[in-house]
C-alpha cells in the first residue's frame, strides 16, 4: 500500500517524512467503531489511500486506552505498520483508574518515566518502534540533562526514530536542544482561526528559523469554530462563509484548514474527526490557497480589530 508522493514532506531537514495532514487519535475511544479492530484497521487503510499516513497519539489519550485500541488494529492487519508513521507523546501523568499511583495530575520528564512510558507505548501500539516521540507539555521540573539523556537513550535503542516537543516555548525548546545530540524536529502546537497566539508570540518564528514544521492540534478549536455562540465565533464564521464562493471552498472547515496551511512554516494540521466523510472533505482543503487579504480578513474577524 503506498500513499501519493505529494502527501509527504520531511518535517525537518533531518526529520521524518510525515503526511501533510495527520490523523489524531485523541478521540478514538469515543468512535463507535473503536472496539472493533477490523473497523479501525479499515479506517487507517482508507486514510493511507487518501495520503494521510501519519497518526498522532499520546500515552494518555482515552485515559491511557487509545494506543491499545489502535494497536489491536495493527495486530489485526500487520501490513499497515509499514504504510504509516506513528507519533506518540510522553510526560503528562493523569489521574486515572489505569494509573492508581497518580494522586495529582502532573508532568514527568524523568528518565524512569520516559523509558517506562516508551516501552508501554510500544507494547500498546503493537509496534517495535515509534517514528516520532514528543514531550507532551513543558515540565517546570525538567532537568534538561536527564531528559535529553533519556530521549537519546530511546533513540539509541532503536525504539524511537526522532524526537520533538509539544506546547513548548522557544526558550524551552532551546534549553532541551542544547543538551540533545540530535535535532528536535517539531513542536506540536495549538493554532486555529480562534487561537492566534503562536503567530505573534515567537513560537512560529522559532520553528521557521530552525526549519521545523509545526504539527497543529485542534485546527477547528475542537469544533468550537463551528458551534461557538459568541460574537467572535459568529464574526469568524461570517467572514469565512462570505469567502466560500471566491475560494472554491465547500465548507468553512476547509477554510479553517486553509488558514493554517497558508502559514510559511508549512504546518501539518492534525485532523481530529473520527468520521471518514468529514476527513475526506477536510483533506480537500489542500487545494485552497488563501490570498493575503483573505487570510487577514479571517485574522481580523478573530482578533476583533484590524492590524495596527
Ligand atoms: N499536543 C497536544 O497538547 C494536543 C492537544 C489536543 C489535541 N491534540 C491532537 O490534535 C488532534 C486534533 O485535535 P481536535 O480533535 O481537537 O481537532 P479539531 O479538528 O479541532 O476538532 C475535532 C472535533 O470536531 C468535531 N467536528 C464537528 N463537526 C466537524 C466537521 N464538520 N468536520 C470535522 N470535525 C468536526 C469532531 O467530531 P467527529 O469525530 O464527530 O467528526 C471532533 O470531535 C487530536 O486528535 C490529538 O491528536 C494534541
Amino acid at each position: 500500500m503506498t500513499a501519493p508522493d505529494l502527501a509527504f514532506a520531511p518535517i525537518h531537514p533531518d526529520g521524518p517524512a510525515l503526511s501533510r495532514f495527520v490523523w489524531g487519535a485523541w478521540r478514538l475511544a469515543e468512535a463507535d467503531y473503536a472496539n472493533d479492530p477490523g473497523a479501525v484497521a479499515s479506517v487507517i487503510e482508507e486514510l493511507v489511500t487518501l495520503g494521510v499516513t501519519s497518526i498522532d497519539h499520546a500515552d494518555i489519550y482515552g485515559g491511557y486506552t487509545c494506543e491499545a485500541l489502535f494497536g489491536a488494529a495493527i495486530k489485526a492487519r500487520p501490513s499497515l505498520r509499514d504504510a504509516i508513521q506513528i507519533v506518540t507523546k510522553t510526560d503528562i501523568a493523569l489521574i486515572s483508574p489505569n494509573r492508581p499511583d497518580h494522586l495529582v495530575k502532573h508532568y514527568d520528564t524523568s528518565r524512569d518515566h520516559i523509558l517506562a512510558s516508551v516501552d508501554r507505548s510500544l507494547a500498546n501500539l503493537s509496534v517495535d518502534y515509534i517514528d516520532l516521540l514528543l514531550l507532551h507539555r513543558p515540565d517546570p521540573l525538567m532537568d534538561a540533562d536527564e531528559t535529553a539523556g533519556a530521549l537519546s537513550a530511546v533513540r539509541a535503542a532503536g525504539k524511537v526514530g526522532h524526537i520533538g516537543v509539544s506546547n513548548f516555548t522557544p526558550s524551552q525548546m532551546a534549553l532541551l536542544q542544547s543538551r540533545l545530540d540530535s535535532p528536535l524536529v517539531t513542536n506540536q502546537i495549538e493554532l486555529s482561526a480562534l487561537h492566534l497566539d503562536p503567530l505573534h508570540d515567537g513560537t512560529l518564528d522559532y520553528l521557521q528559523q530552525h526549519r521545523m514544521r509545526p504539527m497543529i492540534w485542534s485546527p477547528l478549536a475542537g469544533a468550537d469554530l463551528l458551534t461557538g455562540t459568541s460574537e467572535r465565533h459568529k464574526a469568524v464564521r461570517d467572514v469565512m462563509e462570505g469567502m466560500l464562493e471566491e475560494t472554491g471552498a465547500e465548507t468553512i472547515v476547509q477554510l479553517a484548514l486553509a488558514f493554517i496551511l497558508r502559514h510559511p512554516s508549512k504546518p501539518l494540521p492534525i485532523l481530529g474527526s473520527m468520521k471518514m466523510d468529514r476527513l475526506r472533505s477536510m483533506i480537500a482543503a489542500e487545494r485552497i490557497t488563501l490570498t493575503r487579504q483573505q487570510w487577514f480578513s479571517i485574522w481580523q474577524a478573530s482578533a476583533g480589530r484590524e492590524v495596527p
